[in-house]
């Protein structure tokens, strides 16, 4: 039986939905019932309870967006890094693998090979020189690697508040080197909500035009799942679909697939997009994939995974 923490929310029924699918038996818990915030309280269950894995979807991550994060400091490093802290230690005690959802909003920007062959960073994807790298996918554009440190951190000061929680609940984790930390970025999928990146670009006033990995929320979970099940090496994995989108290439596939006459406006630049609609700065990033895909966990690339989740969208009810 697995332990699954936070299955209320948003990733967390995603786990449900993976795990009922492969018939894999579990346990969602609500804090309501069982208040894993709470050392003693999970380490009381762990024991009892013996579960073969513990899920670590819970999470504060702002309302209605990470803006929310900058008022509420204190329950993001609670939900986020105190929480990780403590479910990672309860596991570590009770000798209980953890698998811990993590955020690729750690990063900001991308790789680029510069003209003397040299790899360096860009943060700013919208840079002029850099459009028709990526409109190409140009092989001189890399994300993030997982070994490559984290920049959009409290360390670098340059971050928003629930990104710079969300690298030091990484920083907190890697010292779990046996447990899981699994990196979701941007989730979409077929189901219309206010959660899913398809869904969100449709409802804004304006669309923030960004370069971005992202991932299928279901693969996603069954990435997590497979990892755990193919008994991979601890540590972090970046669990997107191969490839990456623009905010503006979105729009069109949403235009092709279900409103042909949809024309949403854009924000002009940073300055508008900052002075209007955004407190906090967003992380917009690329993340490699390769470590997952040499460890033989699949997943669909992404012009595949967003033209079947258009394809198969479902409004909400
Ligand atoms: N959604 C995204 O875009 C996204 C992207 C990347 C990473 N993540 C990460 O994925 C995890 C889950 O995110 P989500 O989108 O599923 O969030 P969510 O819908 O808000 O659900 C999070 C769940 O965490 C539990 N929780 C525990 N401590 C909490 C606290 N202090 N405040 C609020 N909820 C708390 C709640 O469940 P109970 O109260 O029932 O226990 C809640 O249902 C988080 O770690 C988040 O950082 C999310």
């Amino acid at each position: 039986m697995i332990f699954l923490l936070g299955a209320t929310g948003y990733v967390g029924q995603a786990f449900q939905r993976e795990l009922t699918r492969r018939s894999i038996s579990f346990r969602g818990i609500s804090r309501v019932e069982l208040d894993y915030t709470n050392f003693r309280v999970l380490l009381e269950a762990l024991k009892t309870h013996r579960p073969r894995l513990v899920i670590n979807a819970a999470g504060f991550t702002g309302r209605p967006n990470v803006d929310a994060c900058e008022e509420r400091r204190g329950e993001t490093i609670l939900g986020n890094v105190a929480l990780a802290q403590t479910v990672a230690q309860a596991c570590e005690v009770s000798g209980i693998r953890l698998g811990s959802v993590s955020s690729g909003c750690i990063y900001n920007g991308a790789k680029v090979e510069e003209e003397d062959g040299s790899w360096s960073i860009r943060e700013d994807l919208n840079a002029s020189e850099l459009q028709k790298l990526l409109q190409t996918r140009s092989s001189r554009i890399r994300g993030f690697r997982e070994s490559d440190a984290p920049n959009f951190t409290f360390a670098q000061n340059n971050c928003s508040f629930y990104s710079g929680a969300k690298a030091l609940a990484e920083e907190v984790l890697r010292n779990f080197p046996g447990m899981y930390v699994w990196r979701l970025r941007i989730p979409f999928d077929e189901q219309d909500h206010a959660r899913n990146y398809l869904t969100k670009i449709q409802r804004y006033p304006k669309v923030y035009q960004n370069w971005n990995s992202i991932s299928h929320l279901g693969d996603f979970a069954a990435a997590c799942v497979e990892i755990w099940e193919g008994d991979l090496p601890g540590g972090c994995y970046n669990i997107v679909n191969p490839g990456y989108v623009s905010a503006r290439e979105a729009v069109t596939l949403i235009q092709k697939h279900l409103r042909p006459g949809w024309a949403p406006e854009f924000w002009r630049d940073d300055a508008e997009f900052y002075g209007t609609a955004a407190k906090a700065r967003r992380s917009n990033c690329l993340l490699e994939t390769e470590k997952l895909l040499r460890a033989g966990v699949k997943m669909r690339p992404l012009e595949e995974a967003l033209g079947s989740a258009l394809a198969q969208w479902k409004p909400a009810l």
